[in-house]
Parts: C-alpha cells; structure tokens; sequence
C-alpha cells in the first residue's frame, strides 16, 4: 500500500449548519476528491446555534449545490463541540461572529487554527461569507460561488503548508 498520510482535519462553522458551512464542508470534499487528495484529510461542519441540529441543509442550499452538480442532501446539522478544538486542525469560520464564538469558546493552549473562509480568497479577503437564511434564492448562488474561491485558496494553502 501507500505510505500514509499524514491527515489534516477541517471543520467549518457557521450559525445554523444548515446554509453555509454544509455549502463549504460539500465544496471542500469535492474540491479534495478532485485533486485526489481525500485521504489526506477529515472534513466536517457544525454550527454555533442549536436551532436545526439532526436537519439537512436548507433547501436553497441542496438546490444550489444539486445545480452545481453535487449533493448536500445526506449531511445533517450538529452543533460545536469543546472537544472539536481537540480534534481539528483548521476551524474555519464563515463570518466574524463564528470567528469571535470559536475564539472564545477556545480552550487554552490550543494549537489549531481558527480561520476566516474568505481569507484564502484574494477577491473577499477580510469578507465574511453573507448569511442567505433570511434572502432569497439568489442569495445561495453568490455564496456558493464565495464558499467556492475560499476553499479552494484553503486548499492551496494546506497543501503549501504540507510540502
Ligand atoms: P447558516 O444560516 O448559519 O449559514 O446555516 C442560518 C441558518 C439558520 C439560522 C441562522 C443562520 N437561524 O437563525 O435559524
């Protein structure tokens, strides 16, 4: 077999985990698969609410990905956990109120990285990712393709970092 690998873990966060964190955690893997590189990482979502933990992700969100052709439709919403801080290496934050919950919610002497998506972005950087909930269907669209430009700059990024 093939030597291993050493893994790197993503989690990506957001409110609800029903909008777009599941965007991002769809876009990441198929941006992995892509390149060859899913057994180098572990890839998941979650939100800082609790409001639709057990629920798939929006229908805007599965119709949005679903016409980009991939599928969100087996994902479901959970909440942070503490024990994420142990478990991953990369939490990435959807917007500035995600990124100011984990860095609170942090315990001391973490040594993972809490990220902003749209700072791997070069066209966003400093932005956060809108959040569609309240909008309308076009809301979706604007930010899958953000959600898309970020993770693909995390990617070049965690590659870079590995060499
Ligand atoms: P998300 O969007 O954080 O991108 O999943 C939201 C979904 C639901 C709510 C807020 C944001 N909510 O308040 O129910």
């Amino acid at each position: 077999m093939s030597e291993s690998v050493q893994q790197t873990s993503v989690l990506f966060v957001c409110l609800g985990n029903i909008c777009r964190s599941p965007t991002a955690e769809g876009v990441f893997r198929h941006l992995v698969r892509q390149c060859g590189q899913e057994h180098a990482y572990r890839i998941d979502s979650c939100g800082t609410g609790a409001y639709h933990v057990g629920e798939p992700p929006d229908r805007r969100a599965r119709q949005e990905a679903q016409r980009r052709g991939l599928s969100l439709d087996r994902l479901r919403a959970r909440g942070l956990e503490q024990r994420d801080f142990e478990c991953f290496d990369y939490l990435v934050a959807m917007d500035d109120a995600n990124y100011r919950d984990l860095k609170n919610a942090a315990p001391q002497g973490f040594h993972g990285h809490i990220v902003k998506l749209l700072d791997f972005a070069a066209e966003y950087r400093g932005a956060s990712v809108p959040d569609p909930y309240y909008g309308g269907d076009d809301g979706f669209s604007k930010v899958f393709a953000m959600v898309e430009q970020g993770c693909q700059g995390l990617i070049e990024h965690i590659e870079a970092t590995r060499r």
